[in-house]
């Protein structure tokens, strides 16, 4: 999605937008742009492409120095990616400019009001319908940037994060988010602004999370002040201490961020559960349930809604819920539920499931759950996003920040947080023994150096990859707790490879599926002792016979399937539940691999955003 970047302060603004939409190039774009005002003139500059075709145009067309600017990565919705689209957009009188992310709904309507009163129009986005708003409201209504501001959004109905400038009160920029992030760097003296703190980590560490619905006039030299939009009531703002590091947030000698998070996943899934998991005392911490224990246990219903890989992780949790806590559990497309007017009541509890807590779907799906009476709780990875905000209750995953597009470290931490509930629940209910439950602890406690094995399939799974790299299709099959992780990974293969793939259950191949198979048509199967393991076997015999190319996925030490497959690859045993940490390892390797070897952009495929922060 969108991104935005902005500073004003004493130091040179360009090298500091420029590289902070370099740090946010993982959301994903389409184009980029920047604006800056030297003192005189606001000069600016905008693309369609990546940051670099920025820089470049820039540093050709650009000779401009100053201490305030505002710069934008656009994932286009209205209008197509072109450089008149690209943001930032000036205001007819060429004072105003504006960077936005998220959609203006109502944005035809204000723009045949204000053609009426002679406005023009360059772009055709809604972005530049607002900045003309905003500068009618001060032409009329006689009154500064901010109020001009606030006025405006008033007047709209949509999402937005946005930030404004402008030249003729060069020492402000005023900033407002209703459902899409922002944050505000302090510094000494200097400000910066973000969709999130990444662009101006390696200057400070301290910053403002905008709440929905509020607005920030940041004064150089001197302050923020924040009000809500709606009534004009000022709010304090928190200034909150972050803790990221920039190391978190480069690659730290990986080729792709992509990998470097595929490797990171030992630290990742121990990290989740330090502090929390304490195996010698059979005791699990976590806040969020302790706090809130008989509200959540005695739930007659669990409702997980989230999109993408987060609700293949809501898949393998309704297996965990299911097997261990007894509470029977639904998984919800977000997307879905917010418009399907699901029935809902105070004896459910809704679980939101989100890397970004920044999803407008699960977000929306949250706030439906909280209006009908759920409870909602939120496991999210990014620390103070919407949707762990927005939530009753939740739990952290502490993956740490997560920058290629597709998911990796996310997943197994948001299973690990799961399971760690289910687990915390069923001890509560009596629904695990405990000497089961001492097992699950000490078995989870183990993950990471299981995990640490299975990567070192690494080389193996390359050349697999040489190997189907072509294929124009691919199966993933697989059953029990690791049917989602068939199904996260073939959307792993499908959005960084672009081949089409699907996931199924592997008994449900005889129902269509099969059909597909001959000898072009890898199928990847799942097929660990725990779980299903000889009818997954039969599974396998039956892709044989129709001369499917098979990759297994086994136990250490299978025999059986090595002999009838084209190759397969090892994870250590586990307890069943656990296995989705360990299978999922090697398709995230496949994909990467395939990949890199089709030669696309891992890190930010085409027309994938991080984050869908519009619907
Ligand atoms: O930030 P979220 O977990 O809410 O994002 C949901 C999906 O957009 C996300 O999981 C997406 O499917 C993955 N990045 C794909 O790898």
């Amino acid at each position: 999605m969108c991104g935005i970047v902005g500073y004003i302060g004493h130091r040179e603004a360009y090298p500091i937008v420029l590289k902070g939409l370099q740090r946010l190039e993982y959301r994903g774009y389409d184009s980029a742009g920047i604006a800056l005002y030297d003192g005189e003139e606001l000069k600016m500059c905008k693309t369609k492409g990546k940051v670099a075709d920025l820089k470049n145009k820039f540093e050709e067309e650009v000779t401009t120095n100053g201490t305030v600017g505002i710069g934008h990565t656009r994932w286009a919705t209205h209008g197509e990616p072109n450089d008149v689209n690209s943001h930032p957009h000036y205001s007819n009188s060429g004072d105003l400019v504006i960077i936005h992310n998220g959609i203006i709904e109502n944005y035809d309507s204000l723009k045949k009001e204000l053609k009426k009163r002679g406005y023009t129009f360059k772009s055709d986005t809604d972005t530049e319908v607002l900045v003309n708003l905003i500068e009618d409201v001060i032409i009329n209504e006689k009154v500064k940037l901010g109020k001009a501001v606030q006025i405006a959004l008033n007047q709209t109905i949509g999402a937005y994060a946005i930030a404004v400038f402008n030249k003729t009160k060069p020492d402000e920029i005023v900033v407002a988010r209703l459902g899409s992030p922002l944050a505000i760097g302090v510094g000494e003296d200097e400000f910066f602004v973000a969709s999130d703190a990444s662009p101006f980590l390696e200057f400070t560490n301290n910053a403002i999370y905008l709440e929905d619905g509020e607005m920030a006039v940041i004064r150089r030299d001197k302050d923020v002040k924040v009000r809500k939009i709606h009534d004009d009531s000022l709010v304090d703002p928190y200034v909150q201490e972050l803790q990221m590091n920039l190391e978190q947030i480069e690659k730290g000698g990986y080729e792709h961020f992509m990998l470097k998070e595929i490797h990171e996943q030992p630290n990742a899934i121990s990290d989740t559960y330090r502090g929390r998991m304490l195996v010698d005392q059979g005791i699990i911490r976590m806040a969020g349930v302790d706090d809130n224990m008989e509200r959540i246990a005695n739930a007659k219903r669990i409702i997980i809604v989230a999109c993408g890989t987060s609700w293949h992780a809501g898949l393998v949790a309704e297996y965990i819920f299911e097997d261990i806590a007894r509470i029977p559990v639904e998984v919800e497309y977000a997307s879905e539920f917010r418009y399907r007017n699901p029935v809902i009541s105070e004896n459910d509890v809704v679980i939101s499931i989100s890397q970004s807590g920044e999803t407008a779907d699960t977000m929306a799906a949250i706030k439906l759950a909280k209006e009908k009476g759920a409870f909602t709780f939120g496991v999210c990875n990014v620390v103070g996003s919407s949707i762990s905000r927005e939530t009753h209750a939740g739990a952290y995953t502490h993956a740490g920040p997560e920058i290629g597009v597709a998911s990796t470290k996310a997943f197994t931490t948001q299973i690990t947080v799961l399971t760690l509930m289910a687990l915390k629940l069923g001890k509560f209910k009596g629904t695990i023994s405990h000497s089961d439950f001492q097992f699950h602890l000490q078995e989870l406690e183990r993950i990471p150096e299981k995990v640490k094995e299975a990567l070192k399939s690494d080389e193996l799974i390359q050349e697999i990859a040489a190997k189907y790299k072509d294929a124009p299709n691919c199966l993933y099959l697989g059953r029990g707790y690791n049917f989602p992780v068939a199904l996260e990974g073939a959307l792993k293969l499908k959005e960084i490879s672009y081949i089409h793939a699907e996931g199924y259950p592997a008994a449900e191949m005889k129902h269509g599926p099969i059909a597909l198979i001959d000898e072009q048509m890898p199928v990847v199967v799942i097929a660990t002792k725990k779980g299903h393991y000889e009818k997954v076997v039969s599974n396998i015999q039956e892709i044989k016979s129709r001369k499917g190319k098979i990759i297994g996925i086994v136990t250490k030490g299978d025999e059986e399937v090595r002999d009838l497959a084209d190759y397969v690859i090892e994870v250590p045993e586990t307890l069943e539940s656990l296995t989705p940490l360990l299978t999922t390892i090697p398709l995230q390797l496949l994909s990467y691999h395939i990949a890199v070897l089709l030669g696309k952009n891992v890190d930010q495929p085409r027309n994938l955003a991080k984050s869908v922060t519009v619907e």
